[in-house]
């Protein structure tokens, strides 16, 4: 079997280390397609370096634009890739628009596309990635659900035949990398200066359109870490910095100290030794539970609601609606004593979506 994943985002290239790892554990034919979305060594190269990951096999080298010119450009450039490569199965991941292009230009071609993490909903119609998500599950052949909540939204949405729990692949991912960090097998993190790593320290990122692109939202949510009584790495994703350069933002303001974008090692070695995490990224709130660091997200809701019910997750939509005392006590609150289970699965998750995507017959859904 010929399995093409298609990955251009950050968080893709995190979830595609495991499945890349796992593919390589069989007889499958596994080809690599970087949509070229994130293009920054920040934002990729590492990850592939880091990781393990082969290097893709092609290159779109799409870059940045608006969401349809992205997506479209994406389109455009697969329908060639898919002619010339013929998969049995193409793989997208995740939320972004390289994920709804990859979904979208291989059903046009009648090919079987299956999606990894499927079923994640926020109900939050402004987020590019809500409609993202929505689309490639309607378009795609098998659901490869994450969680136990993820199926039950795609049964609401009538795709339960379609929908398989998979477990998540970060999970995978993330645990095999805290031990390789326990163990000293990685370089300390070039965390922002001004942090020293062996006092308290709070770790953020902020990068959702909703947070960056308003500058009186901006300013007032750096204002509410910069309050803060603990200092604040601030990892700062290319579209923070741009926007708060176009809008005459400084990022740098009291507890705040700005640095660049970690590799996974890196940031996994930074959540372990920070007393908690403020974001606003899907993957880190996650990634807070399973390192078992505290986490306060900066949106309205989450797709991921297993860390906010378990209590490792408190969702604050405006930090200045609360006083300055309890949004400090809020990213500050003492860590949940209450088992939180696995929600997420036991770190096979890769190995299962390979074994999913063997059992499904294509065209059984549809017949
Ligand atoms: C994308 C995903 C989001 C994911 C995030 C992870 C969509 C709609 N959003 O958001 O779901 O959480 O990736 O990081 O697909 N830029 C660079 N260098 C790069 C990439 C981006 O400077 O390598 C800058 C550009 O100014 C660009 C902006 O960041 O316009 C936004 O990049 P884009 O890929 O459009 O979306 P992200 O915000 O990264």
């Amino acid at each position: 079997m010929k399995v093409i994943s298609i990955v251009g985002a950050r968080p893709q290239l995190v979830k595609l280390a495991p499945m890349a790892a796992a593919f390589a554990g069989t007889d499958h034919q596994h080809v690599i397609v970087h949509t070229g979305q994130h293009y920054d060594a920040d934002l990729s190269d590492v990850f592939f370096d880091g990781l393990g990951i082969p290097a893709p096999d092609i290159h779109l080298g799409v870059g940045s634009g608006s969401h349809g010119a992205q997506t479209g450009a994406v389109l455009t450039a697969l329908d060639p890739v898919f002619e010339s490569e013929r998969p049995d199965w193409v793989l997208v991941y995740g939320d972004t628009n390289s994920t709804v292009a990859g979904a979208l230009s291989a059903v046009k071609m009648h090919l079987p596309v299956a999606h990894l993490e499927a079923g994640l909903r926020s109900f939050n119609r402004r987020m590019p990635e809500e409609h993202n998500r929505v689309l490639t599950d309607h378009c795609a052949d098998l659901l490869l659900a994450p969680t136990e909540e993820a199926m039950r939204h795609l049964a609401a949405e009538g795709l339960a035949d379609r929908a398989r729990l998979a477990g998540d692949v970060m999970v995978d991912i993330c645990l095999r990398i805290r031990d390789s960090v326990r163990a000293g097998e990685h370089p300390a993190p070039a965390l922002p200066p001004g942090i020293d790593p062996s006092q308290p320290f709070l770790l953020a990122t902020l990068h959702r359109p909703d947070n960056t692109d308003d500058p009186a939202r901006l300013a007032a949510i750096l204002d509410s870490l910069a309050g803060l009584p603990l200092p604040v790495a601030l990892l700062a994703h290319p579209r923070l910095v741009a926007r708060a350069e176009q809008h005459g933002i400084t990022l740098a303001r009291g507890s705040v100290h700005v640095g660049r974008p970690l590799p996974y090692a890196g940031l996994v070695a930074a959540a372990l030794a920070s007393s908690g995490v403020v974001t606003d990224s899907g993957g880190l709130q996650k990634e807070a539970f399973l390192l078992e660091r505290i986490c306060t997200t900066v949106r309205p809701e989450t797709e991921w609601i297993e860390t906010v019910t378990t209590g490792w997750n408190v969702l604050v939509p405006d930090p200045q609606e609360l006083t300055a005392e309890e949004w400090a006590a809020t990213v500050t609150r003492a860590t949940p004593t209450e088992d939180p289970g696995a929600p997420y699965g036991d770190g096979l998750a890769a190995q299962n979506v390979i074994r999913l995507i063997e059992e499904w017959k294509v065209g059984s859904r549809r017949a």
